[in-house]
């Protein structure tokens, strides 16, 4: 049986109050959507359907064309946004499996299970619910004395005695695909709130089709992102079942609740992280790395036993045994080599460096190529910008530059080249050579008593 998955993700999500439609908003940063379309894509779903509406643009920009999508132009409700997929997926044969694209944190295990339930139990109609202590914002499961699910009624339409029941809607549902189509047709507009629900859909099926529950045990993986306050109980879940994750296969955390690592970053045993430190996008941290105290890694590569220290490294790679910091930032394809020094607010950008080099304090390094043993002394520079254009520099290996050393780009640095502090290079240094390019030193004999006032004492004497 062909199983498709349609995901309801046109809704303005109003509760949200963010620029940025709601399925969009992004979870650890990553968006919502993000979530639920890598696990659908492990799951045993076929195919993928999303209907969009208010600004869809934003949901089609990020998931391009790994799905298929259905279009909701006025968002007249859930079961409005089902009838707007009948164009693209009405007449198939086959299950849909029906998701919000407000819950990120359902994973894929769980949807192949519902899925096997539902075929197990011959259900034209399961309903995925959980048991709520505190139920509000969700549609309670009306059952009746034999224990049939017979409605689905949401919080503001609830009687008293309905709004004591605990066990609720989680949106997902499992269903026959041509009976769906048929029964979303029959559905009214709720009168309160002018929408069509598609929970209304139960009280239509349960008489003639098979309609039953998948209670799942765990409430928070079918939880609904509707505000900012929901944004941070899915991210606090989410860091804590990764961090678990990362802890129990060999990485050290301390700390962990201030530790943010993202889906996708993969870090090996023998990694340490510190308080404060965030790991996101494609990032991979390998064997005995430190990372932090608070530092951020992101979309980078950290070889084995390098240290990151009160750092940012963004898009970048730090080689083994390199140390980072603290307060040194490495950006936009900076690669360091093995046994680098990058210290004390070093900024690196667009660059290479071969191994063993060092570059200490106060160091800017840009768009440049650098070899191994290189010493960049306090306060160097390499003057990569002329107001117009970027440029670039190279150094060879075992060069030393001396302290406040400008290097204007685009210039060229032998092997083996001293460069004498506080020079300033806009020509080639060939290989041997020592450069200096300064302005000689001239010392006054007995001058300095002509610029230095002698200061006067409380008692009038000078001193
Ligand atoms: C819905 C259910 C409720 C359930 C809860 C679980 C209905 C009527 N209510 O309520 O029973 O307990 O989810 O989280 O279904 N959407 C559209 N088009 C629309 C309206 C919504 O695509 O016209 C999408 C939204 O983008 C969202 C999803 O449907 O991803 C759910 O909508 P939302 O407004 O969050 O529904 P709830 O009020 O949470
Ligand atoms: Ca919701």
């Amino acid at each position: 049986m062909k199983k498709y998955a349609l995901i309801l993700a046109a809704g303005k999500g109003t509760r949200m109050r963010t620029e940025k439609p709601k399925c969009a908003y992004p979870i650890l940063k990553k968006p919502m959507i993000s979530y639920i379309i890598e696990n659908i894509e492990k799951s045993i779903i076929d195919e993928t359907y999303v209907i969009v509406g208010h600004k869809r643009e934003v949901l089609e920009e990020i998931l391009g064309d790994r799905v298929k999508y259905a279009y909701q132009a006025e968002q007249l409700g859930t079961g409005h946004a089902v009838m707007s997929a009948a164009p693209v997926l009405g007449d198939k044969e086959g299950v849909t499996f029906i998701l919000p694209g407000d819950m990120p944190l359902m994973e894929y295990p769980v949807m192949n299970k519902i899925l096997r339930s539902h075929e197990e139990m011959g259900n034209d109609l399961t309903i995925v619910t959980m048991i709520m202590e505190y139920p509000k914002t969700y549609g309670r499961i009306v059952r009746d004395e034999y224990g049939t699910v017979t409605s689905i009624v949401e919080e503001n339409d609830c009687n008293e005695t309905q709004k004591q029941i605990k066990e609720v809607n989680s949106s997902v549902y499992v269903v026959n695909n041509k009976l769906l189509f048929e029964y979303v047709n029959k559905i009214q507009r709720n009168e309160r709130k002018g929408e069509f629900y598609l929970t209304d859909i139960v009280a239509l099926m349960h008489q003639s089709q098979k309609v039953n529950t998948f209670i799942v045990r765990d409430p928070l993986i079918t939880m609904g992102v509707n505000d900012l306050y929901g944004v941070s109980i899915a991210e606090k879940y989410l860091r804590e079942s990764i961090n678990k994750g990362h802890m129990l296969s060999g990485v050290s955390m301390v700390n962990p609740e201030t530790i943010t690592v993202g889906h996708n970053a993969i870090i090996e045993e023998g990694v340490i992280i510190y308080p404060n430190s965030v790991i996101l996008g494609n990032s991979v941290v390998k064997k005995g790395a430190i990372i932090g105290p608070n530092s951020e890694v992101n979309d980078s590569i950290i070889h084995e036993h390098a240290e990151i220290r009160h750092s940012i490294v963004k898009d970048s790679e730090v080689g083994a045994y390199t140390t980072v910091g603290p307060f040194a930032h490495l950006r936009n394809h900076a690669v360091i080599g093995t046994h680098n020094r990058i210290g004390n607010f070093v900024e690196v950008k667009n660059s290479t460096t071969d191994d063993n080099t060092k570059a200490a304090h106060l160091i800017y390094i840009g768009d440049a190529q650098v070899g191994k043993n290189v010493n960049f002394g306090c306060g160097s520079v390499t003057v990569n910008y002329d107001g117009v254009n970027k440029h670039k520099t190279i150094i060879g290996d075992d060069v030393f530059i001396g302290c406040n050393v400008n290097l204007v780009a685009p210039v060229e640095i032998g092997d083996n080249v001293f460069i004498a502090a506080g020079s300033t290079v806009t020509q080639n240094v060939p290989k041997g050579a020592m450069a200096i390019a300064r302005n000689k030193q001239i010392n006054k004999a007995d001058y300095a008593k002509n610029l230095i006032k002698p200061k006067e004492n409380t008692n009038g004497t000078t001193k």
